[in-house]
């Protein structure tokens, strides 16, 4: 048995899980879920990423504490999850008692080591909101092409990256007055020292592509890295230092720390079995626009603090819909919850592992090509078998199932079912899942050609025990495709177990063959998708950011 910890990206608490965090979430849940059927201890880790000056904007905006909003948030974040099929051994906040000490060991530690030093930084302060405002809060004209309305920090024209204070015509964004430069002390992080670190570690523990990448900063000086900002701010102060706070990216990769120690603490375990354990292996999963933070400054501040640093970073893509980026105004920026409002989760968790490798390419949701695949494999190649052959053997042949032939072309696929599971567990392991289906659905290829060369609907009339052996054949290969199915579709696969009297599917489920016994009553497992209800979500989204803008 082998002892892991994987963990997904903390989602802010200031907005609703949409399909964009989905992608991970999923692809999360698809491995662990793998894993622990497989008999590995695989604990699943997330929490939601509560401080920060956009939370307490929005907070404000809706005249509650950012506490009172993020609460709010975690039911439902945790509540879109559940929904989804998606487990988390435990979920969080990086708002608990538990982070913020934890965040004192990790600034203690940089301290010590001498990794600290303080600056003046100029900022925008606004004077009618009375804030230090992030740069993405100040919008003006680029100092280099003059494009007006961008960022504080890049310019969406020209690329150009740049000090917000360098903006021409600074303008606040949330109440359009002009904010006044102000001087004020921050803490730095000297990420040069850890050169030497992360020149080697970094190749070693993420994918070639990401590793280039990471190469071409590694080939310029590291910028030192300012982890404080000024009060106001929604967050935790440092604790020798009055009115100054963690910048959310301090405080949130130990969040993964500081939710596994309360998983720890609820069991009487200790958390440093698991972030100071060689034994153990932990990944992230995150989306390729965080990079940066996980692969320098997360390891180098894990190195400082004396934690475990990650086996891997594992890096996807970002989704698009219909080829582009996701659109509020087209209707495309689709919440969770506008989703399930209209369509079972299955169909998303299937069609997404349809699409999800290694890569870091952007994964595209694709309306047409979603209802197309959900409908003919899903459902026309993979649940029609069962209802087909469970159905007739129901209503002709008692509902009992056959001894299995023991040679000739039904046995001989059966064993070639039988066969495929380590081919498909590696590529499961290799969280190409999008090929792990592709064998999978070749199973229900043979299946269905099985089942239509038989013709047993004629055959029933002439020989009942054939038929008999035939449906029994069918239905053996349709619980084998289950069994390697279930990392994705979970409650399928757990009605399927039940459809045949079995326990929960464990990967060695797919070894076994039932036979000569009768089967349970038929509940439907999945319907044909209306494309009527894309258009439903599409349009509910357009409504909620009408009524949200
Ligand atoms: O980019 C984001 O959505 C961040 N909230 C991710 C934080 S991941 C980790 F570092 F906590
Ligand atoms: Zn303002």
């Amino acid at each position: 048995m082998t002892r892991r910890l994987v963990t997904s990206a903390l989602p802010y608490a200031n907005g609703d899980i949409h399909l964009g965090h989905l992608v991970e979430h999923l692809a999360t849940d698809f491995w662990a879920r793998f894993q622990k059927m497989r008999g590995h201890q695989c604990l699943t880790i997330c929490a939601d990423d509560t401080h920060g000056a956009p939370i307490m904007v929005a907070a404000r905006k809706k005249g509650i504490a950012p506490e009172e909003l993020i609460a709010r948030t975690l039911q439902q974040h945790t509540k879109d999850f559940v929904d989804f099929q998606i487990h988390y051994d435990h979920y969080s906040t990086t708002h608990s008692e538990t982070n913020r000490a934890l965040c004192s060991h990790f600034y203690k530690k940089l301290k010590e080591g001498g990794h600290i030093f303080k600056r003046a930084v100029d900022q925008h302060y606004c004077e009618t909101d009375k804030i230090f405002l992030p740069d993405r809060f100040v919008k003006g004209t680029c100092p280099r092409c003059g494009v007006e309305n961008q960022y504080g920090d890049s310019c969406e024209a020209c690329s150009a990256v740049y000090h917000s204070t360098e903006l021409r015509e600074p303008r606040c964004s949330i109440c359009d007055s002009t904010p006044v430069v102000r001087a004020s002390e921050q803490f730095f992080v000297k990420l040069e020292d850890f050169r030497p670190f992360l020149s080697e570690w970094v190749p070693q523990h993420t994918s070639a592509a990401v590793a280039n990448k990471l190469q071409e900063w590694l080939s310029e000086e590291l910028k030192d890295w300012c982890f404080t900002r000024d009060a106001p701010y929604f967050g935790f102060e440092l604790p020798d230092a009055k009115g100054k706070y963690y910048y959310v990216w301090f405080d949130a990769p130990i969040g993964y720390v500081s939710s596994t120690k309360e998983w720890c603490e609820q069991r009487g375990l200790n958390f440093k079995d698991f972030w100071q354990n060689p034994e153990i292996e932990i990944h992230h999963n995150i989306g390729k626009d965080i990079v940066y933070f996980h692969t320098l400054f997360w390891p180098a501040m894990l190195k400082s603090a004396g934690f475990s640093t990650p086996t891997s970073i594992w890096v996807h893509g970002m989704l698009t819909v219909n080829g582009e980026k996701l659109s509020k105004s087209k209707g495309t920026f689709i919440n969770a919850r506008t989703y399930l409002n209209h369509l079972a989760p299955e169909y998303l968790r299937y069609y997404l592992a349809c699409k999800l490798n290694q890569g870091v390419g952007d994964i595209d949701f694709n309306f047409e090509d979603f209802v197309g695949r959900v409908n003919s494999d899903l459902i026309g190649k993979i649940t029609n078998i069962a209802s087909r052959s469970a159905q007739m053997l129901h209503k002709q042949l008692e509902g009992r199932l056959a001894h299995l032939p023991a040679r000739g072309e039904g046995a001989e696929l059966i064993k070639k079912a039988h066969h495929e599971s380590e081919g498909i567990a590696q590529l499961y392991e290799e969280r190409n899942f999008a090929k792990a289906l592709l064998s999978i659905r070749s199973l229900a290829d043979l299946a269905n050609k099985y089942f239509d060369d038989h013709k047993p609907w004629i055959l029933v009339k002439e020989d009942k025990e054939k038929t008999r052996e035939i449906l029994t054949v069918a239905l053996n290969l349709f619980r084998i495709v289950a069994v390697y199915l279930a990392p994705i579709l979970p409650r399928y696969a757990e009605k399927v177990a039940q459809l045949f009297k079995e326990e929960p599917y464990t990967w060695e489920s797919s070894q076994h063959a039932v036979e000569n016994g009768e089967l349970n009553p038929f509940s439907h497992l999945l319907s044909r998708l209306d494309p009527k209800a894309v258009e439903a979500i599409v349009e509910e989204t357009k409504e909620l950011q009408q009524k949200t803008s």
